[in-house]
């Protein structure tokens, strides 16, 4: 089931529990604004580039909207569209005064130098700068962008607009950005992964964990869970998987990460086929990379939960 689908069919079940008029949920099933920009740039051998920029606008009734960019070669105007309405529901449900948006580039990011991914940002954000803005719509970090991206976009829009830092979140310190932003999803992972264990009367201590995905949120999740007694025995990212029953030392992958951009080549630990990494036994899966991996709940293996 693509994901636009899945989270429609979710939010109409939501909608009939919570008795809905007819006419208010066909109005939040469609979103506020499409936007579909193409960008072309020149890449390092001076061949030119084109790539197909999405920023998809669900609501706003409850403030500007909120949510991240991605870079991804398998972004889609579907998956978007579901990501941003989710934007709506997370923020109505956490109470802030915010509404939902999402946005993404069809790129592989590993595959463009710095100064190409720095021109494609900008770019992007020469096509949309008229559409965001700090009371209309605040872009944030995702998969593939990070606070550097978010620089270039505060400096492109600043351009237009005046020195905006608010246009977008997850920012560098230095530029406004707030202190614990970079942590801030992998601790909420934390947060949420306590919760879930203490209903089942169990604290992160002891506990075996695998982790798809070692970008901003698997890494701080691993790190935190880690420090917190839980065991991270297997992770995995788009380089390959690693697994080491003992509990893998996150400081020495961190580091070996940093300088190798990515897990693969670790030797603390034994290389294993990606592919396997969400059925390795543990007491908790943490999905850290892409939506929609987990479309099958097997309970002969025991696991706790997963989300
Ligand atoms: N960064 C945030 O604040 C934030 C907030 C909310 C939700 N999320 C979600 O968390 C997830 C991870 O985001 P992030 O910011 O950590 O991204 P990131 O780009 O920093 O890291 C993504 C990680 O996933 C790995 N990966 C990519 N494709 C993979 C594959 N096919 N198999 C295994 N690993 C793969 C990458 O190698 C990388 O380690 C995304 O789904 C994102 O939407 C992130």
């Amino acid at each position: 089931m693509n994901a636009l689908v899945a989270t429609s069919r979710n939010f109409k079940r939501a909608a009939r529990l919570l008795s809905l008029d007819s006419k208010l949920e066909k109005s939040l099933l469609i979103p506020f604004r499409e936007i579909k920009v193409e960008c072309t740039i020149p890449k390092d051998d001076g061949t030119l580039a084109s790539f197909v920029g999405f920023r998809i606008q669900h609501d706003n009734a409850r403030g500007p909207m909120k949510g991240g960019i991605r870079y991804h070669p398998e972004v889609d105007p579907d998956e978007v569209n579901a990501l941003a309405q989710l934007m709506t529901w997370k923020t109505a449900v956490a109470n802030v005064p915010y509404g939902g948006a999402k946005g993404g580039i069809g790129c592989d990011p590993g595959e463009l130098s710095i100064s190409e991914l720095e021109r494609l940002t900008r770019v992007f954000t020469q096509k949309i700068h008229d559409l965001i803005g700090v009371h209309t719509d605040v872009p944030a970090p995702d998969m593939g962008t990070n606070p550097q991206t978010m620089a270039w976009i505060l400096d492109e829009y600043s351009k237009f607009h005046g020195y905006s830092p608010a246009v977008v979140t997850g920012k560098p310190i230095d530029l406004g950005g707030s202190l614990g932003r970079d942590a801030a999803t992998g601790r909420g992972v934390l947060f949420a992964t306590e919760a879930l264990l203490k209903e089942y009367g169990k604290s992160i201590t002891g506990q075996r964990f695998v982790i798809q995905g070692f970008g901003n949120v698997g890494s701080w999740a691993a790190q935190l869970i880690s420090e917190s007694g839980g065991k991270i025995v297997a992770i995995s990212d788009v380089t390959g998987a690693i697994k080491n029953s003992n509990g893998i030392d996150i400081p020495s992958l961190l580091k070996h990460t940093q300088e190798n951009r990515g897990v693969k080549g670790f030797n603390g630990g034994d290389s294993i086929d990606p592919a396997s990494i969400l059925v390795e036994d543990c007491d908790v899966l943490i999905p850290a990379a892409l939506g929609g991996v987990i479309n099958k709940f097997v309970s002969s293996l025991n696991r706790i939960h997963t989300f």
